[in-house]
């Protein structure tokens, strides 16, 4: 077969599926992509999206308009008509920490029901080891007749808002595959990206998203629990961060320290992780750890606006920022959610605004409805309040008209969760500075450190 002629099939058109169906689709290659859920799939083909990602409206306004791409509600279809098939379904976390792959599962079901020659199947989203075989299995197990196919394992590497630079610019590829024919037809898939691929085995391929995502997420919780000493002692984490990601071995990113990390990735593929390794009899406790220092930044960021401000009920607090991280409307696991429950607990009202989660916040608190306003610009959420609380650094709040802030708020008190802000350009404007791993500016006045 010519390989103009081979097609992409995705299987979910979330967050990762849908930037993976839209770069497949801009690299020159023909894809369809189906959802379960037939809303979401009208929705796409209308051209909107489910979500925010930046560049994702253009590049699909394009591929609509040169049919690249297709959105089908049928998956059968989706499944006959394609030559490898990316699953790119949700894997959530259950109870108890691990993996739920009922949509997995499901998706390979609905493959081998609809087989009809010569498929590879690519397990993209995150799952744990062993998860492919599992895949090929059920194909096994559920598929009409005996056609061929193969599992094959692709981990996406993809962050919400740079997702399509991640696919189209990727530190790297992992193909982990059997056959020297899988390995072939994915490198020939990525091949206009001229990017590093590495080739392994199904079970290193799984291990490395696992491993990655958890790394990242112990990079964080380590620079955590290094600014809450240079708080304690005096020191400024971002300048430790810079000193430390100045050595090549550690690296300067993933060193941010602030309110710690949320979204739907890292904290459930952490907890997947520990207990695939639970499940191996290994106890990866440094990862326990890096949940316990994360779940930590909610009550030390309260505390700090408590000991600003010292009694928290009916003052207005002005929330920035929602989203779990900027260039998102996602607040899955967003520290915000839980901060704001706390404040609302301790009967501060909020004063609430980010560019893109507003609607999906507001479905949040809906009993708390009169103590959470909704504003239209970062300066309106500051009107009146007793201190702004940065939790998400949008840029537009690094820029923001300041001396207009000024004017608006009760107090000039800024409690900074990412480090984001600039005090040199707050402090001179009469704003009491906090943030997070650095000296305090109100802690230095009443000589708290010296
Ligand atoms: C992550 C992985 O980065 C990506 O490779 C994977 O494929 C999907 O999961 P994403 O969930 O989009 O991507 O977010 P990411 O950019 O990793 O940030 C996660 C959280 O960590 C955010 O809440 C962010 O604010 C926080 N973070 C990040 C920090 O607190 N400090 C940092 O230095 C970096």
């Amino acid at each position: 077969m010519s390989e103009s002629k081979r097609r992409v099939g995705v299987l979910g058109l979330g967050h990762v599926g849908l930037p993976t169906a839209l770069g497949f689709a801009e690299l020159g290659w023909s894809v369809s992509g189906t959802d379960s859920d037939r809303i979401k799939v009208e929705q796409i083909s209308g051209g909107g999206l489910p979500f925010y990602e930046p560049g994702m409206s253009e590049l699909l306004q394009k591929h609509l308009a040169s049919r690249r791409f297709r959105p089908l509600a049928d998956i059968g279809l989706t499944v006959r008509d394609s030559d490898i098939l990316f699953i790119c379904v949700g894997t959530p976390h259950r109870e108890d920490g691990s993996a739920d792959l009922s949509q997995v599962e499901g998706a390979a079901r609905s493959i081998a029901e609809n087989l009809n020659g010569y498929k590879l199947i690519v397990e993209k989203s995150t799952a744990p080891v062993h998860t492919a075989r599992w895949i090929e299995r059920a194909i096994l197990r559920y598929q009409n007749g005996k056609p061929e196919f193969e599992v094959a394992c692709n981990p996406e590497f993809l962050r919400e808002g740079t997702a399509l630079r991640d696919l189209l610019h990727p530190d790297r590829v992992v193909i982990g595959a059997k056959s020297e024919k899988a390995r072939c037809w994915l490198r020939e898939l990525y091949e206009p990206l001229n990017a590093k691929i590495l080739l392994t085995d199904l079970n290193t391929a799984e291990i490395i998203k696992h491993a990655s995502n958890a790394f990242l997420a112990l990079k964080i919780s380590y620079i955590n629990m290094v600014g809450d000493l240079c708080e304690a002692a005096g020191a400024d984490v971002k300048d430790v961060a810079e000193g430390l990601g100045m050595d090549p071995r550690i690296g300067a990113s993933f060193l941010d320290a602030g309110i710690g990390y949320g979204g739907f990735c890292l904290p459930k593929d952490l907890k997947a992780f520990i207990s695939v390794a639970q499940e191996f009899g290994l106890s990866f406790s440094v990862l326990r750890e890096v949940e316990q220092v994360n779940q930590d930044r909610i009550d030390r960021f309260v505390r700090k606006v408590q000991r600003a401000l010292w009694v928290l009920k009916d003052k207005r607090l002005a929330v920035w920022g929602l989203a779990f991280k900027p260039d998102t409307d996602d607040i899955r696991e967003a520290p915000s959610i839980h901060i704001a429950s706390r404040l609302l607990q301790s009967g501060a009202l909020l004063r609430l605004y980010d560019p893109q989660a507003m609607e999906a916040f507001r479905l949040v608190f809906p009993e708390e409805a009169e103590r959470l306003v909704y504003c239209g610009s970062a300066v309106e959420a500051a009107t009146s309040a007793h201190a702004i609380l940065v939790l998400t650094e949008w840029q537009e709040f690094r820029t923001v008209d300041w001396p207009k802030v000024r004017q608006e708020v009760a107090v000039p008190m800024v409690v900074d969760g990412r480090n984001c802000l600039d005090r040199t350009v707050l402090e001179p404007l009469g704003f009491e500075y906090h943030s997070m791993g650095q000296p305090s500016s109100a802690l230095h006045e009443v000589g708290v450190i010296r």
